[in-house]
Parts: C-alpha cells; sequence; structure tokens
C-alpha cells in the first residue's frame, strides 16, 4: 500500500492516518509532523519552517521535497508508506511522481476527504494535541476523559500555534488555491478516491478502508 491521504486543514487526515497505520503497519509520513518535531529539537530545518507555519503559509516546495525525498529513502518506506499533507503543491506532486519514479514505485491509492468549510474552523480551533504520543483530540468532538491530559500517555494536552483563527483563514485559502488543483492532477489516473469527511470518525474509517479495497 502506497496512499496519499489528503484533504483540507481539519478535514481529518492526522485523526484517521494514525488508525491506518497502526491498522495495516505503514509507515506514516506526515511532513507537518516532521516539521513540528524538528522545530520541538531546536533543528534549524524546524525553526526555518515554523516562520511559515505560524502564519499558516506553506513552507518552500524545494525545502518540502527534499524533507519527503530523503524519508521516502529510508527503508522502512520502501514497501508500504502513507504520506499525510504531502504535495500540497502541484509542484510538490510532480516532484513526488520524479521521486517514486526513481525507485521504481508509485502511489497505490488517493484518498481525498471532503469537508464543509464551516465545520473546519470548528473543528481547527477545538483541536487540542499531546505533548508526548501526538494523538488529537476535540474539545468537544473527542474529548480527553480528564480536561488537559491524554487518555493514552498522560501527556499534557496544547494547542497548535497554527490553529488560531487567523492563521486557519489563510491556510483554507492557500488549500483553495494550491492544493485543491492536485485533485484534477491524479484524476483520470483510476486511484483517487473521495470520502466524505463530515460523518463520524468510524464512518468515514469505514469509508476509507472501502475505497482502498476498490482501487487496491
Ligand atoms: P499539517 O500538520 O499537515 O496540517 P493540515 O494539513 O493543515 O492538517 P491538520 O493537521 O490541521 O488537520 P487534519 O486534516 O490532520 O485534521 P485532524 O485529524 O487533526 O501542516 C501544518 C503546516 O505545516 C502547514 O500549514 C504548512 O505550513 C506546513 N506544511 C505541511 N506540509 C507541507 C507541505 N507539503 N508543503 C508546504 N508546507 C507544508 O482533525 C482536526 C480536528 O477535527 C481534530 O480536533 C479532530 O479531533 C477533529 N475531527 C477529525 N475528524 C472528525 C470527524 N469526523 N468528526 C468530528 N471531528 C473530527
Amino acid at each position: 500500500m502506497k496512499i496519499l491521504l489528503m484533504g483540507p486543514p481539519g478535514a481529518g487526515k492526522g485523526s484517521q492516518s494514525a488508525k491506518l497505520v497502526k491498522e495495516y503497519q505503514l509507515t506514516s509520513i506526515s511532513t507537518g509532523e516532521m516539521f513540528r518535531e524538528a522545530a520541538r529539537n531546536n533543528e534549524p530545518l524546524g525553526i526555518e519552517a515554523m516562520k511559515y507555519i505560524h502564519r499558516g503559509d506553506l513552507v518552500s516546495d524545494e525545502i518540502t521535497n527534499e524533507v519527503v525525498r530523503k524519508r521516502l529513502l529510508e527503508s522502512d518506506a520502501e514497501r508500504c508508506f502513507l504520506l499525510d499533507g504531502y504535495p500540497r503543491t502541484v509542484s510538490q506532486a510532480q516532484a513526488l511522481d520524479a521521486m517514486l519514479l526513481s525507485m521504481d514505485s508509485k502511489l497505490t491509492a488517493v484518498i481525498n476527504i471532503v469537508v464543509d468549510k464551516e465545520a473546519i474552523l470548528e473543528r481547527m480551533v477545538g483541536r487540542r494535541v499531546c505533548k508526548k504520543c501526538g494523538l488529537t483530540y476535540h474539545v468537544s468532538f473527542k474529548p480527553p476523559k480528564k480536561p488537559g491530559i491524554c487518555d493514552d500517555c498522560g501527556g499534557e494536552l496544547y494547542q497548535r500555534v497554527d490553529d488560531q483563527p487567523e492563521s486557519v483563514r489563510n491556510r483554507l485559502n492557500i488549500y483553495e488555491r494550491k492544493t485543491k488543483p492536485i485533485v484534477d492532477y491524479y484524476s483520470g489516473r483510476g486511484i483517487l478516491k473521495n470520502v466524505d469527511g463530515m460523518q463520524s470518525f468510524e464512518e468515514v474509517y469505514k469509508d476509507i478502508i472501502n475505497a482502498l479495497g476498490e482501487v487496491q
């Protein structure tokens, strides 16, 4: 399985990807998470990326493509992986095609999670993430048992810097202009499936599994 999970910010990519990765033992490649981890470790990459992430802008294609290229060359990404948040521009999609071709590989499925614009702001403003294990919660839709504490590892929950309303609006604009055209880029290859992301977590997951069954 070489899967790309796409959709607007807050569509539920991270939530669904966590379950898919666990269930199917896939290697998770999330560019957003890679940038945040580099920032937590005070690495130059993370410090540079955070300048863009704070504002809700995209990190440059050049930096992002290089991060993914290196990650795809690691042995655990050879057989199966799940890409979340990359590619995000047509230029990144072209770069990914070239990388995979040079590795004699290709995507086997592209899952596009579709959600209403109105739901996105509410989802993102209420999102809380575990500092320790990265698990995602929502204050109303998926609250932790104890407020502010991760059910799984007991870590402290925090709000992402780019989940402030102004940053979210910018991310949505960028999604419409730069990322949405990728749907057209992949349609026609017979591997793109749209999934309704306005359903419950469980129903979205079930539809993703069904969609994967149709294209694999
Ligand atoms: P990234 O981390 O990839 O963020 P994103 O794509 O904007 O997506 P999110 O993580 O915000 O949302 P999600 O779809 O994963 O939703 P989640 O499951 O958390 O990127 C962050 C930044 O890094 C970018 O803005 C950019 O600056 C940079 N970057 C990353 N990749 C890049 C690239 N390729 N090129 C350039 N720059 C890049 O869910 C959201 C909330 O909703 C949660 O609280 C969740 O509990 C809730 N929720 C989820 N599903 C449901 C449901 N079915 N019902 C009710 N609530 C739900």
